[in-house]
């Protein structure tokens, strides 16, 4: 009782099950309502828009012990940073990081812009990264939708138009789930539920916090959303 609907079942779910990730705090701290660094938070976007988490731990991990700020990282020799990044792939994701460090670090005081629009002036940062970051550390009520969270909601709502033609519908709905309270936590309650249990093939129903309300398990189609388009 109190925590019934779909953002409060996720929530309570992700304070005890939230995954340990580098550029995340820790529960205590997260319940208690701090969020993490907005450079820690960019940083790791950037990275993990072409690349795994597993893969992404360790180079986070160098950078953040060799450039613990965004100011630290703006100073960084350009050939330095090329040769940190050596194994992550879509260079340019490397230069657009310089380039973002430097224009926050000069021209920004060090400080992060808080909202979207202000985010999405940067190198870099599309719509999608803005919303995570815009979300992730500042709380803003941003809708955060990449592909676990398509999954995780043409599931919840049994949407069976296929992809990408529902790509509209599943914004919408992301956005009608995105709650004003701790939305950050609720948007990486989405993610870490698409990676851990609302996964693609075999989905852990059986150990979902949202398997109640779910109408894609109800209707028995979980497993086979969302649908896509023959090619
Ligand atoms: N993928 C992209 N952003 C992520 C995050 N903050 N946590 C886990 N996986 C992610």
């Amino acid at each position: 009782a109190g925590m019934e609907t779909v953002p409060g079942r996720l929530l309570r779910w992700y304070d005890g099950h939230a995954r340990e990730l580098p550029w995340r705090i820790g529960p205590a701290r997260r319940i208690a309502g701090e969020l993490p660094d907005p450079y820690r938070v960019w940083l790791s976007e950037i990275m993990l828009q072409q690349t795994t988490v597993a893969a992404v731990k360790s180079y986070f991990a160098r950078f953040t012990a060799l450039w613990p700020d965004v100011t630290a990282l703006a100073a960084a020799e350009d050939a330095e940073v090329m040769g940190e990044w050596a194994g992550l792939g879509y260079y340019a994701r490397a230069r657009n990081l310089l380039a973002c460090a430097r224009i926050v670090a000069r021209d920004l005081g060090g400080a992060f812009p808080e909202t979207e629009e202000g985010l999405r002036r940067l190198p870099g940062i599309g719509p999608y990264t803005a919303a995570a970051i815009a979300s992730i550390a500042f709380d803003r009520a941003a809708v955060v939708v990449d592909g676990n969270v398509e999954r995780v909601v043409s599931r919840l709502f049994a949407v069976e138009t296929p992809l990408p033609a529902a790509k509209p519908e599943l914004t919408e709905l992301a956005g009608q789930l995105t709650p004003a309270r701790r939305p950050g936590c609720h948007a990486q309650a989405m993610m870490d539920l698409g990676a851990t249990i609302c996964t693609p093939k075999s989905p852990a129903c059986m150990v979902c916090p949202v398997a109640e309300p779910c109408r894609g398990r109800a209707a028995g189609i979980a497993s086979t959303l969302p649908r896509k388009a023959p090619k």
